[in-house]
């Protein structure tokens, strides 16, 4: 951890008594914008630092810290887009309820990317059906990497969206692990992005970063920051996404989540976080075997138990996780599960 960071101004803070805000005063790093501490509405210190390394390391213009989820970062990009003057965004119908709430408080139009799927999983848009949806809309919006550890033809969307002269905007709330594999990271190829860090980085939940690649967004991301924020910023929050945005990329961890899935025959997805072991019928059963002996998935869809790994998880979890695998019967996916992800996003649309 460098010299100076919210963590080591956290830990540096001297004794005094607190006549302000939060009601608990000072349990630890819980502090609130105090002089020495900066302010996120208007960073001159420790938080205008850490933003920017942020965006050095993430190849931005300007990053934005967000402690109230990617759902604040979708908020603050769609508030740009539509300041900018959009009205109308095309995006794929499986995108994060975030993406149409925002629409519907912003008064802007999806240009829907129908579903397409493939034994349960949705498909990413393929170019052709981006280029169709964009050609009707003022931007483009998709996710990237999904749920699903699927990413869409990056290059292919930001050529057409370079083409048309229109926005390309990410929502990465799965790929904050991304920026050390530029050609999988959003922020390569977006306008606009967001890192959902809390989820696949070391960072506590709902910590997350905002992005843009120009100065040309910079301004209107920030006026969308200033309204979807909190204005009672969490401090660990703020320095578990610094610690976790400088946090080592962990080669060995990749390389073995990536043997695992040829091993233990996961859907074989382009993003090493992402393990998709197919039970089918038999995924409750499985599930319960696993929660049994102390291994909790990150979801069942009726058709695939997900696991979810990151650059912490250790070598040791992921042998335990394939001895239980060995010893669990499979089922057959089905086309049309009869619950999960797919279905929780489509009720969202
Ligand atoms: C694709 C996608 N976008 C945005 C979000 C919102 O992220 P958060 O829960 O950090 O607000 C999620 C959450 O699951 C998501 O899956």
């Amino acid at each position: 951890m460098k010299e100076r960071s919210i963590a080591a101004m956290l830990r540096g803070q001297k004794k005094h008594i607190s006549f302000h805000t939060p009601g608990h005063k000072r349990a630890g790093a819980d502090i609130t914008e105090l002089s020495y501490s900066d302010c996120l509405l208007s960073p001159q210190g420790i938080l205008k630092e850490a933003q920017e390394q942020i965006a050095l390391i993430l190849g931005a213009e300007r990053s934005f810290l967000l402690t109230d989820g990617s759902t604040s970062g979708v908020f603050s990009m769609l508030w740009a887009l539509r300041s900018a003057g959009a009205r109308l965004v095309a995006a794929p119908v499986f995108s994060h309820p975030s993406f149409l709430n925002a629409c519907k408080v912003f008064g802007l139009e999806a240009v829907p990317i129908p579903l397409r799927t493939k034994f349960g999983i949705p498909l990413q848009p393929s170019p052709q059906e981006a280029e169709e949806a964009l050609l009707k809309a003022d931007a483009l919006f998709c996710t990237s990497p999904d749920y699903y550890g699927n990413f869409p033809d990056l290059a292919a969307l930001s050529s057409l969206c370079k083409r048309e002269k229109k926005p390309l905007l990410l929502d990465g709330a799965h790929g904050g692990h991304l920026h050390f594999t530029p050609s999988l990271y959003a922020g390569s190829y977006a306008d606009l992005w967001v890192d959902g860090v809390h989820k696949s980085l070391p960072a506590l939940t709902q910590g997350a970063v905002v992005s843009a690649k120009t100065e040309q967004w910079g301004p209107l991301l920030e006026e969308g920051v200033k309204m979807f924020r909190t204005s009672s910023p969490s401090y660990p929050i703020m320095a578990s996404v610094e610690y976790a945005v400088t946090f080592p990329r962990n080669l060995p961890i990749e390389r073995a989540a990536n043997a695992f899935k040829t091993q233990y025959g996961c859907v074989n997805n382009a993003d090493w976080t992402k393990l998709l072991v197919p039970f089918g019928e038999k995924c409750n059963e499985a599930q319960r075997f696993l929660e049994g002996r102390g291994v909790y998935p990150e979801f069942n869809d009726g058709n695939y138990l997900m696991f979810y790994l990151s650059p912490c998880t250790k070598a040791g979890e992921l042998k335990k996780l394939g001895r239980l695998l060995k010893k669990l019967p499979r089922g057959g996916v089905e086309e049309n599960a009869p619950a999960g992800v797919i279905s929780m996003y489509r009720e969202g649309l």
